[in-house]
């Protein structure tokens, strides 16, 4: 076979390994999610461009939409940029940079051994204390980085919801957000490169999440991918985790971080809620109803740690080996919950949770948190005790 033939014969196998994204969503038939994830998913899963560029340009195109009238129609909104005005904060003075962190620590982990997935698994126990200590921050590191790319993408889509809704109090909020994104960027950095020293590439999963979300036209597409899905599965992971690290300055941070993305979830029930009750048919409600559900699955099953196992455990078990304990781990199921059941409330909220999917939400382990409050009716001192 000529090398470009090779090459090509080699994505379309990466394409067709990619899981759920493609394979089960031509089961479903849900062609127009499909079709509308082709081109994230080429560069994501084929190109693999989150990692094999150093800058990656994406080609954007949406409506801004100015209002001359400045009505200011959207009052809990309006509350929410209050809110955010007055709970401002700065990354570089108000945390404890200070902080001695120790990111091998066995008294202050950053990580208990219970959350760390193979703490079951024999290979896992046979390791020495240092072992043990190099893989806590090397998990660490590898989650933190995903989420600093996770706070990359939010920024830019605040910026591009900000211009696109199409009501004052909104884009007001959104300003806000911008701001909030921005200082959520250089925190998770300056920790990563200070005090963990290691940084990892973006997953290809959840690059072709935002991928799709940044250059879907649709404005709705980036609320519901950024603030519902992808920001409300790291509010639960921050929750989680600074509910049992042992790390005084991680704590902290996670703490202001929590706070603001509270609001940023609120803010997109508002305006997805209000949005899809009054704008949408039936077949538009439906493309969004599916295209939340693939991305729950993609996001569910395919955050599998690899870079991680490859960086650990490859010389130890088999990749396939590798995804079965991590997908049916007690550890990682509970994790699981915790971002989950700051989505599925949420999905429900905004009409994308109905007769029609509850039976693939359920087959698929996400339907038990559908009764959970959702953002509008949680405080920031709700999540940050994990309630
Ligand atoms: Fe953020
Ligand atoms: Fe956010």
């Amino acid at each position: 076979m000529k090398p470009l033939l090779r090459s090509l014969a080699g994505s379309v196998q990466t394409l067709a390994d990619s899981g759920p994204l493609l394979r089960d969503a031509v089961q479903r038939g849900n062609l127009r999610v499909i079709a509308s994830m082709l081109g994230p998913a080429f560069r994501g899963l084929v190109q693999q461009r989150g990692r094999n560029e150093q800058m990656t340009p994406l080609r954007l195109g949406y409506s801004a939409q100015f209002d001359w009238r400045y009505r200011r129609t959207e009052p809990e909104m309006a509350r929410l940029y209050e809110a955010a005005k007055a709970s401002q904060w700065n990354a570089t003075t108000d945390l404890a940079w200070s902080t001695d962190v120790d990111p091998e620590s066995a008294e202050r982990p950053l990580i208990p051994d219970a959350l760390i997935p193979l703490v079951n698994h024999p290979a896992f126990q046979r390791l020495s204390p240092r072992e043990k200590g190099a893989q806590r921050r090397a998990l660490m590191a590898w989650m933190l980085s995903q989420f600093l790319h996770g706070e990359q993408g939010a920024l830019f889509a605040a910026a591009q919801v900000t211009e696109a809704v199409p009501w004052l109090d909104a884009k007001l909020y959104g300003s806000t957000q911008v701001v909030d994104e921005g200082r959520h960027v250089e925190t998770f950095h300056t920790y990563l490169t200070r005090k963990l020293e290691k940084l990892y590439e973006i997953n290809d999963n959840l690059y072709v999440v935002i991928d799709a979300l940044m250059t879907d036209a649709r404005w709705d597409i980036k609320f519901l991918g950024m603030q519902i899905m992808i920001e409300g599965l790291a509010l639960g992971a921050f929750c989680h985790l600074r509910q049992h690290t042992q790390e005084p300055l991680l704590r902290q941070l996670l703490t202001f971080v929590i706070t603001d993305e509270a609001r940023h979830v609120h803010y997109g029930v508002l305006a997805l809620q209000k949005f899809y009750e009054t704008e949408l048919n039936e077949r538009e409600r439906r493309e969004r109803e599916d295209w939340a559900f693939e991305v729950s699955l993609l996001l569910r099953d395919r955050f599998l740690a690899h870079e991680f196992y490859e960086e650990h455990w490859a010389h130890a078990m088999s990749r396939a080996e590798w995804d079965r304990y991590m997908l049916e781990s007690e550890t990682m199921a509970l994790f699981r919950g915790t971002m989950f059941k700051r989505v599925v409330p949420n999905l429900k909220r905004i009409g994308l949770l109905s007769d029609r999917s509850r039976p693939r939400y359920a087959e698929a382990g996400l339907l038990q948190y559908e009764h959970l409050r959702a953002a509008p009716e949680l405080t920031a001192k709700d999540l940050l005790e994990d309630r």
